[in-house]
Formats: C-alpha cells, sequence, structure tokens
C-alpha cells in the first residue's frame, strides 16, 4: 500500500520557495484510542472537521550547498523561535522521507501560528501536522506537475498521520473517516477518507463550542495513552465496541436520529476516559469542572428538550454538539451557565468546515 506513495522518479529542480497551507483541527465522535506501529490505528475513527480552531504553516525552503547527515529546519511559533517543537518534527521527518526524497536536499523554515491560544489545551497537532504535511505536498507537486488531486490529498493524509494519528482526518471536511471499516468503502489505516454515506440535513453545519477548562500542559500526552492500550484488560472489547459504533452512526447518519447520536457520542467520550482509568498506570485527564459541565448540560437537555451534547478529547475541555437552528439558545445558556466553569470564563465556538486549504 505505502508504495504507491514513494515517488518514482522526483528531481529537486526548484531552488527556493514558499508555501503556505491553512488546516483545522478536527473531533471526533467515535474515538481513536490504541495504535500500533507505525502509527496505524487499531480501530476506525470517524470526525467533524472543524472550521476556526486551525494552524496556518508557512514553509519556506532553499536548496542546501551540501548534503549533511541530518534535517535542517527551523521552527517558530508566532514568529519565536519554537525549540521544544523540533523533536517532534525531527521524528516526523525521519517517518515521511521514503515518501518524500527531496527533504534532506533543502533547508526548511517552518512558521506557525494557531487562530486558539497556545495554552489552551486544544490539541493543536491535528492541525500543525496536516498543516506541514500538506506544505511538503505543494512542493513536492511543485516537482511533479502530473499529480492528480486525488492523490495530493490522499498522500497529504498519509503524510499528517505519520506525524500524529488524528492529523490524517484534518485534510478533508466534513465528516472524515481513519481505519479500514468493512461497511466504508475506501475507508484505510494508512489515511482519512471523506465520509461519503447519505447524511441527513441536520448533520449538516453542525456546531461546536470548545469551554476550556483547563489550559494547563496535559499530565500524559495521547502517545502515552495510546501505548497504555497495549495490554489494557478492556482493549480487544474496546476496539470492536469501536467498529459497531462506526455501524452505529451510519445508521444514525442516514436516520437523522438525533437521540441516538447523542447517546453514542457521549458515550464515546466517557468510554476513552473509562479506557484511561482503568489503564496501568490509571490517570484522569477530566477535572471537577468537566463533571459540573457534563451535568449541566444533562439538566439542560431534560428541562428543555435540546438536543445539546458534549464530547471529550483527551484533556479536561468540553466540545459542546448542538444544530445550528439551537445556536442562539445554546450559545445563550453557554455564557449565562457554563462559562463560570472555564479558565478565565474562556470558550471558542467553532464549526464543522470543507478542510484544509492553500493561501
Ligand atoms: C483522544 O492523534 O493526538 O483525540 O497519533 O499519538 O499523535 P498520536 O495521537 P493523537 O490522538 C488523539 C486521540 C483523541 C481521539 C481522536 O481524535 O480520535
Amino acid at each position: 500500500m505505502e508504495q504507491k506513495f514513494i515517488p518514482k522518479s522526483l528531481v529537486a529542480s526548484q531552488e527556493s520557495g514558499k508555501v503556505t497551507w491553512q488546516s483545522p483541527s478536527n473531533i471526533a465522535l467515535v474515538k481513536y484510542w490504541g495504535k500500533k506501529n507505525p502509527q496505524l490505528p487499531e480501530n476506525t475513527s470517524i470526525s467533524f472537521t472543524l472550521s476556526n480552531c486551525h494552524t496556518t504553516t508557512t514553509l519556506t525552503y532553499r536548496k542546501r550547498k551540501e548534503i549533511g547527515p541530518t534535517f535542517d529546519f527551523e521552527v517558530f511559533l508566532e514568529g519565536k523561535v519554537q525549540e521544544d517543537f523540533k523533536p517532534k518534527i525531527q521524528t516526523f521527518f525521519e517517518r515521511v522521507e521514503r515518501y518524500l526524497p527531496f527533504i534532506r536536499d533543502y533547508s526548511f523554515m517552518i512558521e506557525t501560528e494557531n487562530s486558539f491560544p497556545h495554552s489552551s489545551g486544544i490539541a493543536s497537532s491535528a492541525s500543525g501536522m496536516s498543516a506541514i504535511a500538506l506544505c511538503l505536498m505543494s512542493i513536492e507537486k511543485e516537482m511533479n506537475n502530473d499529480l492528480s488531486e486525488e492523490y495530493f490529498y490522499q498522500k497529504a493524509s498519509f503524510l499528517s498521520r505519520l506525524g500524529s494519528g488524528s492529523a490524517c482526518r484534518s485534510v478533508k471536511g466534513n465528516l472524515v473517516v481513519w481505519g479500514a471499516h468493512q461497511n466504508i468503502e475506501n475507508s484505510s489505516d494508512f489515511y482519512g477518507v471523506p465520509y461519503l454515506g447519505k447524511v441527513a440535513p441536520f448533520f449538516e453545519n453542525y456546531q461546536d463550542t470548545i469551554l476550556l477548562i483547563d489550559k494547563g500542559e496535559k499530565q500524559v500526552s495521547s502517545t502515552v495513552g495510546h501505548n497504555l492500550m497495549h495490554g489494557h484488560p478492556f482493549a480487544a472489547q474496546r476496539f470492536e465496541q469501536a467498529q459497531e459504533n462506526i455501524d452505529r452512526i451510519k445508521g444514525i447518519f442516514e436516520r437523522s436520529d438525533i437521540d441516538q447520536f447523542i447517546a453514542l457520542v457521549e458515550s464515546e467520550a466517557l468510554t476513552l476516559h473509562a479506557m484511561m482509568m482503568t489503564s496501568q498506570p490509571y490517570f484522569i485527564l477530566m477535572k471537577s469542572n468537566t463533571l459540573e459541565v457534563i451535568n449541566r448540560v444533562w439538566e439542560y437537555r431534560r428541562s428543555t428538550g435540546s438536543k445539546l451534547c458534549f464530547t471529550l478529547d483527551a484533556g479536561a475541555n468540553v466540545h459542546l454538539l448542538y444544530p445550528e437552528h439551537e445556536k442562539e439558545t445554546v450559545r445563550t445558556f453557554i455564557s449565562s451557565k457554563l462559562a463560570s466553569y472555564c479558565k478565565d470564563k474562556s470558550f471558542i465556538h467553532d464549526c464543522v468546515g470543507p478542510g484544509a486549504k492553500q493561501l
């Protein structure tokens, strides 16, 4: 499979150049948690691609006078040199070199900016890694203009995955599936694919307000968490359940079964955290305000009949999902009743979007 992403002949013909991509974050409905080497998922996941939370990356490249034994790159975040991003990008370059043989021929300057505060606890690896992968694909395209659009985006997602698993779901919109599933055509462990099944209009333009409960660094990284699924007592059942949930969500999208959507999405979020709490060593990423918010959401739903629901990623922040027609009422509820549970009363309104774009 990977063979098709190794270019046959590619001449590093460009002397220098500059490309910029803006790539969004995404929020999983059925979660990816557990992976095999190299960056292959243990189960299928599906996510909404977001819109307002994104990373903009400019890659400036110049031919090296002499090709050295190491990669040559510098990383800037919001204009400042960022030494602590380097190891992650070094690993990424090592993993993708086979597929982008020209990267040793160039010196790179990677300038990156997030639309959300760096310390917000919002995962920047999905948007950040997909933005770099897309920039590198644009360079490949400059050397080989024959690349089809389909190949371009598939390989961009393939490379993104090698940077961070969930990043492969950020290249395209609005719903993206990653991980081979027998009932999803063209699904692959190697890259994300846009979900082409029937989706009722109700799920178009879905809203996601991210409540920033805790802005600090996570105590346990996703990579460590994924690894704790090896030898986890419930791992096999969990991976099977995720495959079943993909079948269920397919039906939910077709039938526009919003109550089942809520039940599935909230259960996936709590199962993800239950896996963390039952691994060895065990850990908890939710904070007390995460639980406060969950209870307020349940109360609100009970008393108003609203279709507001929550999901979580690997952290304390809460993603609130709701249909567009509830935008006004839910947003009033958030600012009046939930903002006080957030650090500095901060939250970000986002919605489903079409994927990355070149600037
Ligand atoms: C909980 O993609 O951050 O957000 O592949 O190690 O970079 P790595 O992990 P990462 O894991 C994200 C997991 C999650 C669920 C999800 O997005 O599906």
